[in-house]
């Protein structure tokens, strides 16, 4: 569960200073520690980084805005992965996706209304032989259905 959604400066700083010993602190290791402590890039992060590191906010923005792992809204408290990738897609993914959407009350990626659950869909989970798969915050379950996934969510 994630629950730290406006990090304040100081926090961010710290998540800069936490990194593990590296020889430079680099516009990227910064944003990727920031991103490993919040699972996204606060606003106020940019310019903290920009400070930090001597760069401008634009340098920054650039390396933040080119890679598309980092996201700058929070996530939900926890993260629905659903594979639809070839093999999940042959074992019935399409029909689990359908059904996850009117269970999470969302028709694409992204964030239900109440904050809880991001979903998120994977084009191979590593899994295959399971399939279908679907992971909660990284862990994996295979053999997937909706009532599975109702069942596992339940307690976010
Ligand atoms: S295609 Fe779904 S886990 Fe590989």
């Amino acid at each position: 569960m994630r629950n730290n959604k406006k990090p304040t400066n100081k926090e961010i700083i710290n998540a800069i200073e936490n990194q593990p010993k590296i020889s430079k602190k680099t516009v990227l290791s910064c944003l990727l520690a920031i991103s490993n402590e919040f699972h996204f890039i606060p606003k106020n992060a940019v310019e903290i980084v920009a400070k930090y590191t001597g760069k401008t906010m634009n340098d920054v923005w650039g390396v933040a805005s080119f890679y598309t792992n980092f996201r700058f809204t929070p996530p939900g408290d926890a993260t629905l992965d659903i594979c639809w990738g070839p093999s999940c897609h042959i074992l019935g993914s399409q029909k689990i996706l359908k059904d996850v959407h009117g269970l999470l009350g969302i028709n694409q990626e992204g964030e239900t209304k109440d904050g809880k659950i991001t979903l998120r869909y994977s084009t191979c989970l590593g899994a295959c032989s399971q399939g279908p798969v679907f992971a909660i915050d990284h862990k994996l379950y295979g053999k997937a259905s909706v009532e599975k996934i109702k069942e596992k969510i339940s307690d976010i």
